[in-house]
């Protein structure tokens, strides 16, 4: 028999140096992913949990992902407040813990949301990032445009 935590253990292992981004709202995974900029042709060693058990989260499941010798630095990690505002990030060192972080939303957001507006310039040829204000926890305001996203953040991901 398998005691049950090591069963844990068995469905993702503990990492030896890197990130682990903890508490993602459940689904969010990919997404955070995304954000990232971590594709299908990444070299790093990346773990992907979805829908693990957790106390904290609404409905009780989360997402966790962990990302092996790769510190993520705040300007990125607090892009992923958008999408998943409850996640922690851990620093892991020699397998300690040596950083733990929530995720701060920033007041702008720029080259990670798509302009839902077609006209916007932002989505011209223009070589324009895209630019949105944080007006609050999910409601974002094109910095050229104006247009408002207040929905769906997800489907707006670059
Ligand atoms: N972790 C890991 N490898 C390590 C150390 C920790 O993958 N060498 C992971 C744990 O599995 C957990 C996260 O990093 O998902 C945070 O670890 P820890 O702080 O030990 O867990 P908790 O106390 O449960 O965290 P919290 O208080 O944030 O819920
Ligand atoms: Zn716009």
């Amino acid at each position: 028999m398998i005691p049950d935590k090591d069963k844990e253990e068995l469905r993702v292992r503990s990492i030896r140096n890197g990130s682990v981004i903890d508490h993602i709202t459940a689904g969010n995974a990919l997404n955070v992913l995304r954000i990232l900029g971590i594709t299908g042709t990444t070299t790093a060693i990346v773990s992907v949990v979805m829908n693990v058990p957790s106390k904290r989260l609404a409905f009780g499941q989360k997402d966790i992902v962990k990302i092996e010798d790769r510190e993520l630095v705040p300007a990125e990690v607090d892009k992923i407040a958008l999408i998943a505002p409850q996640a922690t990030i851990n620093i892991i060192r020699d397998y300690e813990v040596v950083q733990k972080k929530s995720v701060v939303l920033p007041d702008l957001i720029t080259h990670v949301v798509r302009c839902p507006n077609l006209n916007c310039i932002s989505n011209s040829a223009e070589p324009i990032y895209s630019k949105f204000r944080v007006l609050d926890s999910f409601v974002l305001r094109c910095g050229y445009c104006e247009s408002i996203i207040d929905s769906d953040i997800a489907t707006y991901l670059i």
